[in-house]
């Protein structure tokens, strides 16, 4: 991994690194596409968690007892930005199936760029979980922000945010208005574009995921 800022890193994994390149290919269909999003949530989700708390259990080898670490995993909560953070959920999960759930909804208008919330639930206690934000795209950051604002505003204290592609003015945004928030970006692409898509990006990612347009 790479550190762009304090507490925020870029992913330099080949296989991480590999299946983006697939995921940005425009010929890439949905079902392909949504593979490829849950493999790289598990990918980064394993390195995110990296410093998940544990707690010793007995358990009894064949040989004789010992204690051994387990994941302390009811604390977790992956929230996933609606939609397309959805795709990264299962492969989370996979890691950590005790993970409770929240949901958080969030649209950009097409003419803005704002995001607007149209959806928030939570698993509680909130405060006391590590939460995992999912989302695919990290743009102009607004979303980002807005949904950590409201986590924050909740009562959420540990945050880590995980994304398969980042621009660099979303990046910037994010880290100023959440230094505390840990960032994991699978790849930082160059620019946004006048539409606030990111350059070179992978396109719509709602939209590739759930075959919409
Ligand atoms: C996309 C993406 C992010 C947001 C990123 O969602 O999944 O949530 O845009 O852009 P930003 O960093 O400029 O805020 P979109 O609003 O298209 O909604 P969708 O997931 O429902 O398609
Ligand atoms: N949302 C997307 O899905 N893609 C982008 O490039 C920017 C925002």
């Amino acid at each position: 991994m790479k550190q762009l800022y304090d507490n925020v890193y870029e992913f330099t994994h080949p296989l991480i690194q590999h299946k983006i390149t697939m995921l940005r290919d425009k010929n890439t269909g949905t079902n392909e596409f949504r593979s490829l999003v849950d493999e790289l949530g598990m990918l980064m989700g394993y390195e995110a968690l990296s410093d998940l708390q544990t707690e010793d259990v007995e358990v009894e080898t064949p040989i004789e007892k010992c204690m051994s670490p387990v994941i302390a995993g009811r604390k977790l909560a992956v929230v996933p930005i609606l939609r397309a953070g959805l795709g990264l959920v299962s492969g989370i999960l996979a890691l950590v199936p005790t993970a409770k759930v929240g949901h958080i909804g969030m649209y950009r208008d097409e003419e803005t760029h704002e995001p607007h919330e149209y959806y928030c639930k939570l698993p509680s206690p909130i405060e006391e979980r590590v939460i995992l934000v999912t989302d695919p795209m990290l743009a102009t950051g607004g979303s980002a922000v807005d949904a950590i604002d409201l986590i924050k505003a909740r009562g959420g204290k540990k945050i880590k945010f995980i994304c398969i592609i980042g621009a660099p003015e979303g990046v910037k945004k994010l880290h100023e208005a959440h230094p505390d928030v840990e960032v994991y970006i699978g790849h930082l692409d160059r620019q946004l574009n006048e539409n606030a898509y990111i350059c070179p990006g992978l396109g719509d990612a709602g939209d590739r995921i759930f075959g919409t347009k």
